[in-house]
């Protein structure tokens, strides 16, 4: 078919991982997962009790490493060198370690490049969802939009994720204290020039979907 490349970047919350799926079956695209990349890099360092502070490390690591993972709406996993993380890439330890992997920028750079081959294999047909996408992995996309909510909507989502076990404040803690050490690496709040908006704060699941596929429409 046509190329057709969606951009989506959003901080967690955003219901952006769900959603970017939701919209990549509706249009028989490939689904790229980006945060997945970081989270199994993380995994990897921690398994591999490679330190953090060992930026050549991690960078070695991260072109050392294979990672293989669903590149379609319908299937959810994730693999490093063979071994099948995709629960514990999950887990509040990776999504609290994350962020010291993506300011490691010669990691970055690896990882964006393996995703943009990925794009490419793809034929340039794929929902890639991250917090570069639309201004560093794929600037040229047909189409690029941010996927916002307010904080309060992110809080309640995440709370329902993370099945209601935490208290309201050490949620907070853990949400926007990740948004603050992500917007230290790239601004994923701030729409650049030519990318779209949408906000989910007021919409539901099927009508932030819908939202999406009406920017895809009118875009292309
Ligand atoms: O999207 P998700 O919450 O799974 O991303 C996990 C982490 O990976 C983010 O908090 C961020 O630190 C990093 N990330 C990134 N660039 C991307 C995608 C994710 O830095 N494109």
């Amino acid at each position: 078919g046509k190329t057709l490349v969606v951009a989506i970047d959003g901080p967690s919350g955003s219901g952006k991982s769900s959603v970017s799926k939701a919209v990549a079956k509706r249009l028989g695209l490939g689904f790229l997962d980006t945060g997945a990349m970081y989270r199994a890099l993380t995994w990897h360092c921690i398994n591999g009790q490679i330190s953090f502070a060992n930026a050549a490390a991690v960078e070695h690591a991260a072109r050392s490493l294979n990672i293989d993972l669903s590149l379609t709406p319908e299937k959810d996993f994730v693999k490093v060198n063979g071994i099948n993380v995709t629960g514990p890439i999950r887990e509040p330890d990776i999504s609290k370690a994350v962020s010291a992997v993506a300011t490691n920028l010669g990691a970055r750079a690896e990882l964006v490049r393996r995703q943009q081959v990925l794009i490419a294999e793809s034929g340039n047909r794929m929902v890639v969802e991250g917090r570069d996408i639309t201004t560093v992995v794929a600037p040229q996309a047909e189409v690029r939009l941010i996927l916002t909510a307010s904080e309060e909507a992110r809080m309640r989502r995440r709370g329902l994720q993370l099945g209601g076990t935490l208290s309201a404040a050490a949620l907070e803690e853990q949400v926007l204290a990740r948004d603050l050490k992500d917007s230290a690496v790239v601004d994923f709040q701030q729409a650049a020039d030519g990318v779209f908006t949408v906000d989910s704060s007021e919409l539901d699941f099927e009508q932030t979907v819908d939202a999406v596929l009406n920017v895809v429409r009118r875009a292309v």
